[in-house]
């Protein structure tokens, strides 16, 4: 038989790196919470379509990367790649954007069929907030201060902003123009990517990683240039906001992400640190998009971390205690099992913070002792054939002791609890 495998690009999350986790995912959640966001819980799966009108149908994610499949009555759907356009369309589907302001929070697992390395996977994880309703930059100033709480909270120094802005959707087919001209009269220098780039979407070619051609993206007329008055005042508004706030900054007019519905707005946190996979946190505006999707005109900006690539960067943070039980509770016979299952329960209710491990192996006592020491417990108990309770420190060289059931509770909640 074939060796049992996850699918490639998919990682379990193994116990000894959860504890890490739960503390990213509670210390995001807890700022998220600071600032009002209110969490939304969306289906993995929805209509192909709803990916390939919003994303874009000329992008690498909805062109490549897509996990699309047919149901059983022919339907086509596709695993999430991104959380923006489900929240977009259960905002339209349940109404909640028609004349209100609503923040949200998400997260959960996404999917894209990229070819697998260090910080990019096929199943991976984002938390995300969503803005909706609000037009002028203080909201994108608060999702900036917002994800840069996030790091400062996390430790972590290695991260740097970079902003830009798309304009409107009209400055962006301008400029789409300018751009597709000045590559079309370099046409010989480009390479196989960027050529296939050039009639469909010709910005992507600004993000071309390819060393033969970062002298002529350098070159590349910028976007900057084709900014309408409106955009190019809320940007400066929005970096006002910022250099008020101490948050800094660079201005990159190549910044155009891969995404197609960004308008005016977009970020990007990056790093050095983490190799070419360098965006850890990305996100923008997106005025049009309710609107494309049959909703009322609705301003909306958000973005996603990627906890994958921020768990790389964040080897120093602090870690959520291990699951480590207080008590392991070794099982000799006699007393019949009944009694051993009765006691573990009646601890449990009385001490609603202790952690209580039941030997359930039948196991010889030696082993069982092996496994109460292996467990990190501070105590091993054991129930005796009376009303006594045999208790073992097994993290000091105290002489072990016995308590009755009634005095137990009281005995523990002192020894562990205490100072707690
Ligand atoms: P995105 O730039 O495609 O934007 O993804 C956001 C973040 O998800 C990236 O910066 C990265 O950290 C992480 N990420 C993306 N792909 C992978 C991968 N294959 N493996 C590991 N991590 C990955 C969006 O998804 C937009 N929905 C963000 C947004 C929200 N814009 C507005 N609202």
């Amino acid at each position: 038989m074939a060796r049992l495998q996850a699918v490639r690009g998919m990682a379990d999350i193994l116990m000894a790196d959860t504890p890490r986790w739960r503390y990213l995912e509670e210390t995001i959640q807890a700022v998220f919470s600071q600032y009002g966001y209110q969490e939304i819980r969306l289906p993995i799966v929805e209509k192909t379509a709803l990916f390939t009108n919003a994303i874009g149908d000329q992008t690498d994610i909805v062109a490549k990367e897509m996990y699309s499949f047919d149901d059983r009555r022919g339907a086509g759907l596709t695993l999430r790649p991104e959380g923006t356009a489900g929240c977009v369309r259960a905002g339209i589907e349940h109404g909640f954007f028609h004349n209100q302001i609503q923040r949200l929070w998400y997260q959960g697992a996404m999917f894209r069929y990229e070819r697998p390395q260090q910080g990019r996977q096929r199943q991976f994880h984002q938390m995300g907030v969503e803005a909706f309703g609000l037009a002028g930059p203080a909201i994108d100033a608060e999702l900036i201060l917002l994800s840069a709480r996030i790091f400062k909270k996390l430790n972590l120094d290695n991260v740097r902003l970079e902003l830009n802005s798309l304009g409107l959707a009209s400055a962006r087919l301008a400029y789409r123009q300018i751009l597709q001209d000045y590559f079309k009269d370099h046409q010989t220098q480009l390479d196989s990517d960027s050529l296939l780039r050039l009639a469909q979407n010709p910005l992507r070619i600004l993000d071309s990683k390819e060393p033969s051609m970062q002298a002529l993206i350098q070159a590349a007329p910028l976007i900057t240039d084709c900014l309408e008055p409106e955009s190019a005042d809320h940007f400066a508004q929005l970096t006002a906001i910022l250099d008020d706030n101490g948050i800094a900054y660079t201005i990159n007019p190549r910044l155009v992400r891969g995404l197609d519905y960004y308008t005016k707005t977009v970020f990007e946190w990056v790093t050095d640190a983490a190799g070419a996979q360098n965006a850890v946190c990305a996100g923008g505006r997106y005025d049009n998009l309710i609107e494309q999707h049959g909703g009322k005109n609705t301003p909306a900006i958000g973005f996603a971390i990627g906890l994958e690539r921020l768990l790389a960067l964040s080897t120093h943070a602090g870690l959520l205690d291990r699951a480590v039980p207080h008590v392991y509770m070794i099982r000799s016979d006699p007393p019949p099992i009944a009694r051993y299952m009765k006691l573990a329960e009646t601890l449990r209710q009385a001490l609603p913070q202790l952690r209580l491990i039941a030997d359930c192996s039948g196991a010889s006592l030696k082993s069982q002792f092996k496994k109460a020491d292996k467990s990190g417990a501070t105590l091993a108990i054991m129930p005796l054939d009376d009303d006594q309770i045999e208790i073992k420190f097994l993290r000091d060289n105290q002489a072990q002791i016995q308590k009755n059931h009634t005095e137990i509770i009281h005995f523990l909640a002192q020894k562990l609890f205490s100072e707690e």
